[in-house]
């Protein structure tokens, strides 16, 4: 199966209708690593590049600003409101983007337990983006999400106008939608490389795995997506792709077909939970940084290379495969793992 031309440019007219206002540097580069494909024993890889899309630091999460950020100026929000875990790369997109744009941003950041804050990756940057920075306590992202709603209605009710642009259905369904022009990107740059068959390794809780996979099938390209889950258990995510599926035809009105190998996803690289990062992901960070001067972040997508590595150790790659993976950014965030990355003075001592 190859990619048709004009369900390619029926696909870009449909996302296209979709406001946005231009926050990255797109699109973002894809790069081959030879000496990591040589690992992998496959017969290329290559790495989207999307920790490169530029503003504040970039990440995957700049693509979907593009759409919450017009939504909110279209409805004259004076504030941004984000709420996440305390280094929230979503949340670090949003101040820079606030910052950008000039509007306030106020970010409700959970604390994991009672472990020390420290100010350093995300939470630094957060700061000098001018964000304000609350800390609250929630067991999980749907108090979290009530926590937020409520801070909503307080500034709505002293005259502001908020709008919530992190957790939120709406913030999940144009987060799909900005992954579709990414795997837009990822087919021509593939194609113009001479490849058209190839599977997307990416770290996803759901949105950016429905839009790549949902864009693939629509334009009918050979591209397996397989989901390497940070968070959720393999059922639950397949229901959250499926829910965003269903959302993603009716906003675009176009029937997503199905196509075989369905939804694939691998939950068992999480490690000891969502936030946190794992010794497969620091081993994955070290091969990547050793092999390809890559640098992986801890949560998302050394987990996403952890995935990766397994399924070669498992055999599941083959010498033919060429395979795409997705690098959606976070790397702010290892610098708070400093500690546990080192692996031991350098030979000069230093
Ligand atoms: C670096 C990075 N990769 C991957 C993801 C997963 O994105 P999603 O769950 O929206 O698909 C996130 C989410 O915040 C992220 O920050």
């Amino acid at each position: 199966m190859t990619a048709n031309a004009n369900r390619i440019d029926e696909l870009q007219r449909r996302l296209d209708k979709i406001p946005r206002v231009l926050l990255g540097s797109l699109p973002t580069p894809l790069q081959e690593a030879p000496r990591l494909a040589d690992l992998l024993g496959v017969r290329r890889l290559f790495v989207k590049r999307d920790d490169l899309t530029g503003l504040g630091l970039g990440g995957n999460k700049v693509r979907t600003l593009e759409h919450t950020v017009a939504e909110a100026v279209a409805s004259g929000a004076d504030l941004l409101l984000g709420a996440a875990y305390v280094h929230s790369n979503h949340c670090r997109q949003l101040a820079a983007a606030g910052a950008k744009m000039g509007i306030e941003v106020r970010l409700l950041l959970r604390r994991s337990g009672d472990r020390p804050v420290s100010w350093q990756g995300n939470l630094l940057l957060d700061e000098l983006f001018g964000a304000g920075i609350e800390f609250v306590e929630a067991a999980d992202t749907f108090t979290l999400l009530e926590l937020a709603r409520g801070r909503v209605a307080e500034f709505e009710a002293s005259g502001r106008r908020p709008m919530l642009l992190t957790l939120t259905p709406a913030s999940k369904l144009l987060g799909a939608i900005a992954a579709m022009r990414t795997l837009l990107e990822i087919e021509g740059q593939l194609r113009a490389a001479g490849e058209v068959r190839s599977s997307i390794y990416v770290s996803s809780g759901g949105p950016t795995y429905a839009g790549l996979l949902s864009a693939a099938r629509l334009i009918g390209a050979d591209i397996q997506v397989r989901g390497i889950s940070h968070q959720f258990d393999t059922a639950i995510q397949v229901d959250i792709v499926t829910g965003l599926l269903a959302e993603i035809e009716s906003l675009l009105r176009l029937a997503v077909p199905p196509v075989a190998p369905d939804i694939e996803i691998d939950d068992r690289f999480i490690g000891p939970g969502y936030g946190l990062s794992s010794a497969a992901a620091f081993d994955a960070i070290r091969i990547a940084g050793a092999l390809d001067g890559l640098v992986l972040d801890p949560i998302y997508t050394g987990k996403a290379m952890a995935g990766l590595l397994g399924h070669a150790r498992e055999g599941r790659l083959t010498p033919d495969d060429v395979i795409a993976f997705h690098h959606t950014g976070g790397v702010p965030a290892l610098f708070t793992c400093a500690d546990q990355l080192r692996v031991g003075p350098s030979p000069t001592g230093v």
